[in-house]
């Protein structure tokens, strides 16, 4: 029997049930799906882990559906709430300081003084985490280090049933994870690119937004290791001709067995990227994958990081 469950209002009040009872719920964001639990349980956030089979436990973003109840659960000032308002809801993820109430989120926090947040712009999570009353930590909902979600399907496949429900919401319109920046500093710091373009953010800040990408050896974000959104066949990255066994994923004018966007968006190439990654994992005949060169403007930087990482050999 499926666990994947229409949208229905019916469906959703259900999966509000789960996860107020310490279930998880599997649920689709503009970016990616993600791996829903009650972030004030500490049992059910630990079960995220168990199924993501993540071999140690790494901060989570939570979720939510209300800008007013954010100074309630992280330390807000004004840089904060001016860019909530401009940028939520969605793909841009903040990191915080944590207000002192609320240790219950630990686990959620793996114990930093720190906490990410971002307000999903997708109907069904609003919904969801309005129904369930509390915010909804959520990773990508797929195994560690393997391709991230963007269809229920990829969900089922990944993590069958390990999970009590996948709530159906189609294909996620962005398809590659949120930005995260840090405002916890003087300067703001994106930790991973992402969904929103660091330019449209350094646009409205009127101020550069600084890199940090980490050290592979100790990543402050998951997504900062090396190997990362691995498919199970080699890639090589940044090619114009591909090998004859080579199974080739185009982007613009340079065509291939798939192409990631004929017209060059980089919005449309976004949301193909996981999904031709499975594509192309399920059709190289020689174990081999390789992949034309996207620009780095825009959401070509999260492209080129997802590309990249998924390219890494063990
Ligand atoms: O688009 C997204 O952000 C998706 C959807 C489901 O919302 N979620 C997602 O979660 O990508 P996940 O767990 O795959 O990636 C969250 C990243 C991790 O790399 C984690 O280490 C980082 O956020 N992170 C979480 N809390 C942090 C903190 N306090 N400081 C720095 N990085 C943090
Ligand atoms: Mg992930």
């Amino acid at each position: 029997m499926s666990n994947i469950y229409s949208n229905t209002k019916n469906n959703i009040i259900k999966a509000a049930e789960i996860i107020k009872s310490g279930g998880l719920v599997a649920f689709p964001t503009e970016t990616v799906y993600g791996l829903g639990a009650n972030v004030y349980d500490a049992q059910a956030v630990s079960k995220i882990f168990a199924a993501k089979q993540r071999p140690k436990f790494d901060p989570l973003i939570s979720h939510i559906a209300d800008i007013d109840i954010l100074h309630t659960y992280a330390a807000t000032d004004e840089r904060v709430f001016a860019l909530a308002h401009r940028f939520w809801p969605g793909p841009l993820t903040f990191v915080l300081n944590r207000v002192e109430e609320n240790p219950s989120i630990d686990l959620a926090c793996s114990g930093l003084r720190t906490l990410t947040v971002r307000m999903p712009n997708h109907k069904i999570a609003l919904d969801l985490i309005k129904a369930s009353g509390v915010p909804i930590v959520a990773p990508s909902a797929n195994k560690y280090q393997s391709i991230s979600p963007t269809t229920a399907r990829h969900v089922a496949d990944g993590l069958g049933d390990s999970i009590d429900m996948i709530l159906d919401g189609g294909a996620c319109k962005v398809g590659v994870e949120s930005t995260i920046i840090d405002l916890t500093g003087k300067n703001v710091v994106m930790l991973r690119a992402g969904g929103t373009a660091k330019e449209d953010i350094e646009e409205f800040l009127g101020e550069k937004v600084l890199i940090n990408e980490g050290n592979p050896d100790l990543p402050t974000a998951p997504g900062q290791l090396l190997r990362h959104y691995a498919p199970k066949n080699t890639l090589r990255i940044n090619v114009e001709k591909p090998y004859n066994d080579e199974y080739f994923i185009g982007f613009g004018e340079i065509d291939g067995d798939i192409n990631l966007s004929k017209c060059g968006d980089l919005t449309e190439a976004a949301a193909n990227l996981f999904a031709f990654l499975r594509i192309a994992d399920e059709q190289a005949s020689n174990g081999k994958i390789a992949i034309a060169p996207v620009p780095m403007s825009g959401l070509g930087l999260a492209i080129n990081d997802r590309i990249k990482r998924a390219s890494y050999k063990k």
